[in-house]
């Protein structure tokens, strides 16, 4: 079942995505060769417990952290540790704030000091897939056209969009119907109502589109070793066009 918002509901999803892009924002300030990304993720716990939230990820399925921080063949889902960032890592950095029962979820990649060229097309092909989705994310039009213009610009780059991760519906539960996949078919799937909110997360792979888990059971590593980048946001479908919540 996919779950239309009512206004009192859309009112609480815009509250626990602007706390979310808060955190973002703190996250961004830290990003420095140096930092642990054990260190950013005790920040973010403390900064919502601080503003009456809890983080949407930690205790999710057993997740033992409050965001995951995944560096360079990282996809997503990697745990906080005592790894120091260094100069030349790209790092993903995914991270929810659950307030007042409803979740946001958002995430970003960042370069650490100074990476390639084509290290940073990859990042901004992360960020480029994702506004292509954004902008067919209006009524009546179907998930398969946002997955479809996100893979176009992922291919156009030389890249590859993730295949067996997909962005979600979101609000009382952090993933809720619909899938939205980083590929697939325009004109495929259902279509897009005014009140739905979904997470759209391209993952893009420098390499192969495959990819594997680790043996701590979280951390989604590309297959080839290659490097990858996502982007996310929570974003409200209206009459008016979309919106994206995750703005702080
Ligand atoms: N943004 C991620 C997702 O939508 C959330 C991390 S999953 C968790 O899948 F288990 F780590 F919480
Ligand atoms: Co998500």
């Amino acid at each position: 079942m996919i779950h239309i918002k009512s206004a009192s509901e859309i009112a609480k999803m815009r509250l626990a995505c602007a706390l979310t892009a808060q955190c973002m924002n703190i996250v961004e300030t830290m990003i420095k060769p140096g930092v642990t990304t054990r260190e950013i993720d005790k920040k973010i716990e403390d900064f919502l417990k601080v503003n009456g939230a809890t983080p949407s990820f930690k205790g999710y399925n057993g997740y033992p952290a409050s965001i995951c921080a995944s560096i360079n063949e990282q996809v997503v889902h990697g745990i906080p540790s005592s790894r120091k960032l260094l100069s030349g890592d790209i790092i993903g950095i995914d991270l929810g704030a659950y307030l007042d029962g409803f979740h946001g979820d958002m995430a970003r990649t960042y370069a650490v000091g100074d990476v390639l060229d084509d290290v940073q097309l990859l990042i901004d092909t992360a960020k480029d897939s994702f506004d292509a989705g954004l902008s067919n994310m209006v009524v009546g039009a179907r998930v398969g056209d946002v997955s479809a213009s996100i893979d176009a610009v992922i291919r156009s780059r030389g890249f590859t969009a993730v295949r067996s991760l997909c962005g979600h519906g979101i609000g009382r539960a952090l993933h809720e119907e619909p899938e939205v996949p980083n590929f697939g078919t325009k004109g495929r799937g259902i279509r897009l109502r005014s009140g739905m909110i979904l997470a759209v997360e391209p993952m893009v792979n420098q390499g192969t589109y495959d990819v594997y888990s680790l043996q701590d059971g979280w951390t989604i590593v590309t297959a080839d070793g290659k490097l990858s980048a996502h982007y996310e946001n929570t974003v409200l479908i209206t009459d008016n066009g979309p919106q994206i919540l995750t703005i702080a």
